[in-house]
């Protein structure tokens, strides 16, 4: 385990996964996560890697889905390498497929035991605009955004119900609160992923499982620094924010850490934003 603070950097750090992944702050550790069955959508890269890690470095029982095997298998040496008690298990699944996810989630319980946190992360960010938007690519931002937090929710919710409660916690995107306007089929798909949080928060709040969104502003990730990175982007961005510099995904991971132990208890149908502060 490193005892490293994430440093600002004037330059992208894509190939530093030490510091976007793996720097281990003084960060706090929740007794109640230890050997928790979790499963994350999205965990072989970015943020879902750092959750993955930080899940595991607390002692839970990781199951993750994705479609990149050879990044999962680098999330899960990570997590060896830090010593954790749980090696995390990969599910090689697309989440376009639902019956695959389905079926994921459900071997996951028989791998892990009661799936007693649910992150919904998985998403894709790419650019498009409205001219090009055609039925087909429209269909497939809403299966790549959103379509699949629903489906998972269904999968883990009964058991989570049958053993007294659990916690749900959807990464959604302050991209369409902000009004940027470079991927609408994106942007709108996150929108819905706060209907998500606040429609079942309340369907499922006399059961005791509790359902948030979490929101990244700008975290530095490999994918982010190497595919939409520029200094004026990053200029511009650190102009928005309080905290003058990157947000890295084990931070990130720190507010779904407390939201998925019983600190958060009293936690649901909220937004929680993690965006250094942005305006
Ligand atoms: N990084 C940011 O600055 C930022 C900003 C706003 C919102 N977010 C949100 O945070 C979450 C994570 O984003 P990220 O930046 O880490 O993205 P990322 O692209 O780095 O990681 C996404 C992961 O999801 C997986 N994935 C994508 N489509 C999949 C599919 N069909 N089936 C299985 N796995 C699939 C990818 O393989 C990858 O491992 C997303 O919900 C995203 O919308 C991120």
């Amino acid at each position: 385990m490193t005892d490293q603070n994430p440093q600002q950097s004037s330059q992208p750090d894509g190939n530093n996964a030490e510091t976007i992944y793996g720097a281990q702050a003084h960060y706090a550790s929740y007794p109640s996560l230890r050997d928790r069955a979790v499963f994350i959508t999205g965990g072989a890269d970015g943020i879902g890697s750092g959750i993955v890690e930080q899940f595991a470095r607390q002692g839970a029982r990781v199951g993750f889905a994705d479609i990149q095997a050879d990044r999962a298998a680098a999330t899960i040496d990570r997590c060896t390498v830090a010593g954790v008690p749980h090696a995390p298990v990969f599910y090689d699944v697309d989440l376009l497929d639902i019956e695959a996810l389905q079926a994921a989630i459900g071997q996951a319980q028989n791998d892990l035991g009661t799936i007693k946190a649910l992150v919904n992360n998985a998403a894709s960010d790419d650019r498009h605009t409205w001219q090009e938007m055609t039925v087909d690519y429209w269909n497939n931002r809403m299966n790549v955004n959103l379509r699949h937090y629903f489906f998972a929710i269904q999968a883990v919710a009964q058991p989570m119900i049958d053993s007294g409660g659990g916690s749900i916690i959807n990464i959604g995107s302050s991209s369409y609160m902000m009004q940027e306007d470079f991927f609408p089929g994106y942007a709108v798909a996150k929108s819905g992923v706060e209907g998500i949080t606040r429609t079942m928060a309340r369907t499922f709040g006399p059961d005791n499982v509790r359902v948030n969104t979490v929101l990244p502003g700008w975290v530095a990730t490999e994918r982010q620094l190497s595919k939409w990175w520029s200094p004026e982007g990053e200029e511009g961005t650190l102009r928005d924010q309080a905290l003058k510099r990157r947000i890295y995904p084990p931070e990130f991971a720190q507010m779904v850490l407390f939201l998925a132990a019983d600190d958060g208890a009293a936690c649901t149908a909220q937004q929680f934003l993690i965006d250094g502060g942005r305006r």
